[in-house]
């Protein structure tokens, strides 16, 4: 039986995507080979990854002085590759700490830089984002580094601040201004040397083939569902059935200002901790998995991306709501 899965990542996938990638498996599309045994430079390859890439520029609409990397290291290996390609003869850099991962990301770079931290949340238990006016940016720092979507904190950004002529970078995704491109320290290892991966595709070594083609599978999926302006409105309406029964409970509770709220990862926490177990427990036995919280913050999470449908967001408000009447 498939479960409800509400993980921060790794997280749950469109069923269509899984049904996709089962039934190629074992041979792709007549090549006789599933694609995590195909060369990446093969005729095969090469197309999987140029779908993915032209699918994922018409779902964002990416502009073409925009580059797009398939990247491994993840977000944690760009922290130091953000400062290595972008410092280009400066001594600093602006970030925004909003939480967990901005700390990471501020962290990283003081290893090759002077990070200024422009504004905080820290004061209010990274609650909400720090009104622009009151950013101090220095007008000489390399970039403003944020992070879009607090996944630990719930916390998410629903503007673009503007910060003049200076690059803006967000842990969001891995879209690159081509112009941006030339400034790496001659010490850049090249795998994190982003206009080497420009320059040879992606594939300065093997890249991460599987992802590759899962991710456009995912990406094929999300256009056939109308695009982000449809899966937006879903989101929103799954984000927002949590948050109403959030605010209207005195038994659960979220402190992220409303504004500021994550329509992805929505913390949440019982008044009384001590029934933490048995609502996870009863959860699972619901059919609805991965619901506990970040162990840096505690009490419980619901990530819901694109791929949790509504239904499970519904499952999830209904056991909620009994289990409130129950031990309420
Ligand atoms: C906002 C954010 N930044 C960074 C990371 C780290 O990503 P990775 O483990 O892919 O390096 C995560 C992972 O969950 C995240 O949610």
């Amino acid at each position: 039986m498939r479960v409800f899965n509400f993980s921060p990542g790794p997280a749950a996938l469109p069923e269509p995507v899984l049904q996709r990638a089962a039934e190629e498996m074992l041979d792709w599309h007549g090549s006789g080979m599933g694609v995590m045994e195909m060369s990446h430079r093969g005729k095969e390859f090469i197309g999987i990854a140029e779908k993915a890439e032209t699918d994922f520029r018409k779902l964002l609409d990416i502009p073409a002085n925009y580059k797009v990397l398939f990247l491994q290291g993840g977000a944690i290996g760009e922290n130091a590759a953000v400062p290595m390609n972008l410092l280009a003869g400066k001594s600093s850099a602006d970030f925004v700490n909003t939480g967990e991962w901005s700390k990471k990301s501020i962290k990283e770079a003081t290893k090759f830089c002077k990070a200024n931290v422009a504004a905080s949340s820290e004061d209010k238990h990274f609650t909400y984002i720090p009104a622009r006016e009151t950013w101090k940016l220095d007008s000489n720092a390399a970039y403003v580094h944020l992070c879009t979507n607090e996944t630990i904190g719930g916390v998410e950004y629903s503007w673009t601040p503007g910060v003049g002529d200076i690059p803006l970078v967000a842990d969001m995704s891995s879209h690159i201004r081509d112009d941006l491109l030339d400034r790496a320290l001659p010490t850049t290892p090249s795998i994190l040397n982003w206009k080497e991966q420009s320059a040879s595709e992606s594939m300065l070594n093997t890249p991460p083939t599987w992802a590759v083609y899962i991710a456009g599978l995912v990406f094929e999926w999300l256009l056939a569902q109308g695009g982000l302006p449809a899966i937006e409105r879903v989101n929103i309406a799954k984000a927002n059935l949590i948050y109403e029964l959030l605010d209207r409970s005195s038994f659960y509770h979220n402190d992220v200002r409303r504004e500021d709220r994550s329509r992805m990862n929505v913390p949440f926490k019982l008044k009384n901790d001590s029934l933490d177990e048995a609502f996870l427990r009863g959860a699972k036995e619901h059919g609805m998995v991965q619901l506990k919280g970040h162990r840096s913050v505690g009490g419980m999470r619901a990530s819901i991306y694109n791929a949790m449908p509504i239904a499970g967001v519904q499952a999830l408000v209904d056991y909620m709501r009994d289990f409130e009447q129950r031990h309420g």
